[in-house]
């Protein structure tokens, strides 16, 4: 009986081992220590602000329109524009530059003029040389301060999260050039 027993407790010992290591794809992940990414840490509220130049015109723009808006709509609704806008450290164009925002803007509404918004900042400077963060949420250009989350970032600023105000300093009405302070509110590790 014992040496039954024995044999049953073996048995069931070895199909555990052999299930463990089945690979049926149930069981890819495992929880990790925090400390081995430095989350055990407390996050740090980082507050900064840059300024984001749309340049339209002229030979070298940093933005263009990549689609038309529908036809007939007074609101941009449709259109979409690609950019790779210069991020200075003051409103000035030959500030120092801190890094580009790279992403697009799209007419999201049809009875105002209101983007959906989707950047990275992506910064070339001292310690933040090579971190981003990304920026993505609506944005009704006309208003005077407008809100959008921070949902990621990496290097210096992986797991942030946040929010950006954005502000419009400049805006030529002819070719649509604009500067805009962001005013951006992280936090990271
Ligand atoms: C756009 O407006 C023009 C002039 O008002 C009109 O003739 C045309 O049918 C409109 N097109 C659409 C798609 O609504
Ligand atoms: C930036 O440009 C402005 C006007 O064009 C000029 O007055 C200023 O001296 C320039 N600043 C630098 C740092 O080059
Ligand atoms: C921002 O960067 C992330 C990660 O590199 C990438 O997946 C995403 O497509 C980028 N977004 C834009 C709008 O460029
Ligand atoms: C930023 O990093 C890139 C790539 O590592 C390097 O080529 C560049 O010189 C760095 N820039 C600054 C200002 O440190």
């Amino acid at each position: 009986m014992a040496k039954l027993i024995f044999f049953l407790a073996l048995l069931t010992l070895l199909v555990a081992a052999v299930s463990s290591t089945r690979d049926d794809g149930e069981d890819f992940t495992r929880t990790i220590d925090r400390k081995l990414l430095g989350l055990h840490k407390k996050e740090k509220l980082t507050h900064f602000k840059v300024y984001w130049h749309d340049i339209l015109s002229g030979p070298n723009p940093s933005s263009m329109r990549i689609k038309l808006p529908v036809t007939n709509s007074t609101s941009y609704f449709g259109g979409a524009t690609m950019f790779d806008n210069a991020l200075t450290a003051k409103a000035e164009i030959n500030s120092t530059l801190l890094g580009q925002a790279q992403g697009f803007y799209a007419g999201a509404a049809q009875k105002e003029f209101s983007f959906l918004v989707g950047m990275n900042f992506s910064f070339k400077t001292g310690k933040y040389n090579g971190s981003t963060i990304t920026i993505l949420g609506r944005n009704p250009v006309l208003s005077e301060v407008r809100e959008m989350p921070i949902v990621g970032g990496s290097g210096l600023f992986r797991f942030a999260r946040g929010y950006v105000e954005a502000r419009t300093k400049f805006l030529n009405l002819k070719n649509g050039d604009a500067i805009v302070e962001y005013s951006c509110y992280v936090l990271h590790y």
